[in-house]
């Protein structure tokens, strides 16, 4: 063979062996590129979740429905409130059960009326309430004598509700809850009111008046 040809062979393996190397390395920096992309775009949907997550967390606030009732009537209505609102459904359970005697408004010597008579009446509650946890409370009572049951402002007054919205709903023959709810507004101030609304044990109804609520 001659020196040409061997020179030409050499040149040949070198440029080869060169093109090799560099199609080898090139296509590891594009596999670098692809897989830092796809870290990239990985944690950028990581982030966007946790960002997704803060939100929701924020804006979900504890609801508890706490409520008074006689003779079931506004349980009834507080069990759909709760179904709505997937909130904490807690009764307010007097110390002394109200009897069929002590409900009886055609006498005006019966326990209710007479407490109802009492301003200054505040008929001591059996269960202890967390009222603490909550940012939202619906408080519902049947209406006695126009107003809301004295025992609904024992509750009042023995828990801290500062700054907290609350929400009344009241059952009842026909009374609306307007001298209550403005009892409320004008005597606890420190707490956020939403507009009452009495409601009869009417799932529609109830879902209708939840569904309007901006809390
Ligand atoms: C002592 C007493 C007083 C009442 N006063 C009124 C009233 O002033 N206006 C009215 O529409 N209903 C009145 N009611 C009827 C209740 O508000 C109504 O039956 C209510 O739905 C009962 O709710 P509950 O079953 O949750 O206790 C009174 C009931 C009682 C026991």
């Amino acid at each position: 063979m001659n020196k040409k040809i061997i020179s030409l062979i050499i040149a040949i393996i070198v440029i080869a062996v060169g093109v090799s190397i560099w199609l080898i390395s090139s296509n590891k920096d594009n596999n670098n590129l692809n897989s830092n992309a796809n870290i990239n775009e990985n944690n950028d949907i990581a982030n966007a979740e946790e960002n997704t997550a803060d939100t929701e967390i924020s804006s979900r606030k504890k609801i508890a429905i706490i409520y008074f009732s006689a003779t079931g009537t506004t349980r009834k209505v507080a069990e759909y409130i709760k179904e709505l609102t997937a909130g904490d459904l807690i009764e307010i359970v007097p110390k002394e059960k109200y009897t069929d005697s002590d409900l009886n408004y055609s006498n005006s010597d019966s326990r209710a009326t007479r407490e109802q008579n009492n301003s200054s009446a505040r008929p001591e509650i059996a269960n202890n309430i967390d009222a603490d946890s909550y940012d939202v409370i619906f408080l519902g009572y049947p209406i006695w004598w126009g107003n809301a049951p004295r025992i609904i402002l024992t509750f009042l007054d023995n828990h801290d509700l500062n700054g907290k919205t609350l929400i009344p709903f009241c059952t009842s023959g026909s009374s609306g809850i307007s001298t209550s709810e403005n009892y409320f507004k004008n005597n606890y101030k420190n707490i956020n009111w939403l507009d009452g609304k009495r409601l009869e044990v009417s799932q529609s109804e109830v879902t209708a008046w939840v569904n309007s609520l901006n809390y």
